[in-house]
């Protein structure tokens, strides 16, 4: 099975058990909808992929690790588009969750969400309950204060920021996360695996600031433009779309250098190389390269 299949398994099982009489449906509407479709499930691909090549001994675990943290990103999301932070009105090719049911659910709904992401990491963790503990601590770190999800927002409401700092907060500690909490769940030591994660997760927020400015809307299944409209603190706009992209392909190259030696070191590499060609295309840095002909940009190499 794919690990992308494998996910949305792991995912729609998990709704399965939630859906009771008991609950209240627009509530449950309103959770399915921040979860299915997806969009690349990118971090959680990443945290089986990681499990995997440290030999992975506990399956329910490792869905439990990358479910746990597919929905963290998901309720980020709902939040994020909510009109106190970005007031977006499109998610994944739909209407955003507020748009659809509401503030006030969709408040919930991203609450409800990291609670869940806790209950399927308790309900799984029996069997290896030390590795269950010091997952709850990795993904905590990823999505929390000081270096988490919630700082990398809070970054927005300070007067001086610094980038990367902001970056790695808000997109990169999740993907450390998913790449650390990976060997957690097979069991194996995680510090090799913390720069992957930091690397990659940091040039998929530059990727992402790169497409805000050269894409379209209908391309990117959310507003485009964004981070200008809004001011935020972006890679294209501190240093320019030939920077940001230089930036990007180092972060990318760092990130297939640091896959560390394992079996499936060399497929790890593949996928970071082929990762950085969907996150920017060819024909986007072929445009960048007509806007700026004096600027040249090498891609990553295997
Ligand atoms: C969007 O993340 C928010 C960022 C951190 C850039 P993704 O680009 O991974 O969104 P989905 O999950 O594929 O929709
Ligand atoms: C990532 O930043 C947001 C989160 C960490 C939730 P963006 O605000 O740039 O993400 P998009 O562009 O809305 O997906
Ligand atoms: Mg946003
Ligand atoms: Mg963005």
């Amino acid at each position: 099975m794919s690990l992308l299949k494998r996910i949305e398994a792991a995912l729609e099982q998990q709704f399965s058990l939630t859906r009771t009489a008991s609950a209240p449906p627009r509530l449950m509407d309103a959770m399915r909808h921040a979860v299915f479709p997806g969009g690349a499930r990118i971090r959680p691909q990443l945290c089986m992929a990681v499990a995997k090549a440290c030999g992975e001994d506990d399956h329910e675990l490792t869905d439990a690790a990358a479910v746990a943290i597919e929905l963290l990103h998901c309720a980020s999301l709902v939040h994020d588009d909510m009109p106190c932070f970005d007031d977006a009105d499109m998610r994944r090719g739909q209407v955003t969750v507020h748009k659809q049911f509401g503030e006030p659910l969709a408040l919930l709904t991203g609450d409800a969400l990291i609670i869940m992401a806790y209950q399927v990491l308790a309900r799984s963790g029996r069997q290896h309950p030390m590795r269950t503990v010091q997952l709850l601590s990795v993904i905590s770190e990823g999505v929390g204060a000081p270096d988490g999800i919630v700082a990398g927002q809070a970054w927005e409401c300070e007067t001086r920021v610094e980038l990367s700092q902001y970056q790695r907060a808000k997109t990169g500690a999740l993907f450390v996360a998913a790449t650390c909490g990976g060997a957690l769940a097979a069991g194996v030591d995680p510090a090799p695996w913390r720069k992957l994660g930091d690397t990659l997760g940091e040039a998929y927020q530059v990727a992402d600031d790169i497409r805000d400015v050269m894409m379209q809307a209908d391309q990117l299944g959310k507003p485009a433009g964004q981070d200008a409209h809004h001011g935020r603190p972006s890679a294209a706009a501190d240093l320019g779309l030939v920077g940001a992209l230089d930036y990007f392909n180092g972060l990318m190259q760092t990130a297939a250098d640091s896959v560390p030696l394992c079996e499936s070191r060399e497929a790890m590499r593949k996928l970071v190389l082929m990762e950085s060609e969907r996150l920017v295309p060819p024909s986007a840095c072929e445009q960048i390269s007509r806007q700026y002909p004096t600027s040249a940009t090498s891609r990553v190499s295997a």
